[in-house]
């Protein structure tokens, strides 16, 4: 992990609301997995103070370039938006742990379940799984057609796409496709989940109702993103952490098993 200022490679809109930042990393940083994230410092100046957390949504280690997929939400998000290439970015990265730490042997196949902004962190975990010859769907929700992420951003994989108002693909969201699958197309299948918290919780509970594993990536809100604030604490299942995980040391992927939903 470290923090430096990285020069931006490219920057395009891949849909109505994503952007795709693609910047050079600095070696110095080390590798990044799918699931982990940085933190950018979008301004030099008082506002917006606290730095942002995206997900990779791509990492190449010969080329040294890393990319983020994120929406235009807020004020952090809007000056990020109106960065060109050429320009540069303060980063601190790698954080946080990812998707391959937990054992990935012994599942033939894997659900990777994106809503919204969790499309970047799917597309590289997507990816990392195509080079690794493990098999996986990509199932993708999004509000409607114009918001869906370009799809040549994922290797040739088999992708499912969900809209909520039924104007691409499946007429609902990824937790309507996956309550159609029958017992031989789940079996010994994992879900990999990352997006709002309804979604990550109903893929918990599709799982856990079938004996599957489910892990899920959590976007909480982050003041330090290091560890140091307890600001993006999660309720846990283990008395050991006294009930708090923080999400930017811990996670934000973590054992559906182990969270608390309610
Ligand atoms: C681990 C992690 C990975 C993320 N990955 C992505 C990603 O790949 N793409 C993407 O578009 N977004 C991602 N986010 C969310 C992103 O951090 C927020 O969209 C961004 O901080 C919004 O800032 P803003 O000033 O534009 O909007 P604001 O007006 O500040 O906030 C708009 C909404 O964004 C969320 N938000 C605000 N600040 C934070 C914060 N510090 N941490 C987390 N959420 C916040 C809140 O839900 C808030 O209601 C991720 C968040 C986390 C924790
Ligand atoms: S954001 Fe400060 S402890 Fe996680």
């Amino acid at each position: 992990m470290k923090q430096f200022i990285a020069k931006i490679l490219s920057h395009a809109s891949v849909s109505d609301c994503f952007f795709e930042l693609a910047f050079a990393w600095d070696a110095a940083a080390g590798p990044v997995l799918p699931g982990q994230f940085c933190t950018i410092r979008v301004s030099p100046y008082s506002a917006p103070l606290l730095r942002r957390p995206f997900a990779f949504s791509r990492y190449d280690e010969k080329t040294g370039v890393a990319a983020i997929a994120y929406k235009k939400r807020g004020p952090a998000t809007e000056l990020l938006s109106c960065k060109p290439a050429g320009g540069t970015i303060n980063i601190i990265g790698p954080l946080g742990n990812d998707f391959f730490r937990f054992a990935t042997a012994g599942y033939a196949h894997f659900y990777l379940v994106a809503g919204g902004t969790g499309f970047g962190p799917v597309a590289f975990l997507a990816n990392h799984c195509a080079q690794r010859n493990l098999a996986c769907t990509v199932v993708l929700g999004c509000r409607t057609r114009s918001q869906l992420p370009r799809l040549n951003l994922l290797p040739s994989v088999k992708a499912v796409v969900c809209t909520d108002d039924g104007s691409e693909g499946i007429h609902g969201t990824p937790l309507t496709y996956l309550a159609t699958l029958s017992p031989m197309q789940y079996a010994s299948s994992a879900v990999f989940s990352c997006g709002p918290a309804p979604l990550l919780a109903g893929c918990h509970e599709w799982a856990l109702a079938r004996g599957l594993s489910c892990f899920v990536s959590v976007e909480q809100v982050m003041a330090c993103g290091v560890g140091a604030c307890m600001g993006c604490a999660v309720r846990v299942t283990d008395a050991g952490a006294n009930g708090f995980a923080r999400a930017c040391t811990e996670g934000p992927v973590f054992d559906s098993r182990r969270i608390l939903w309610t």
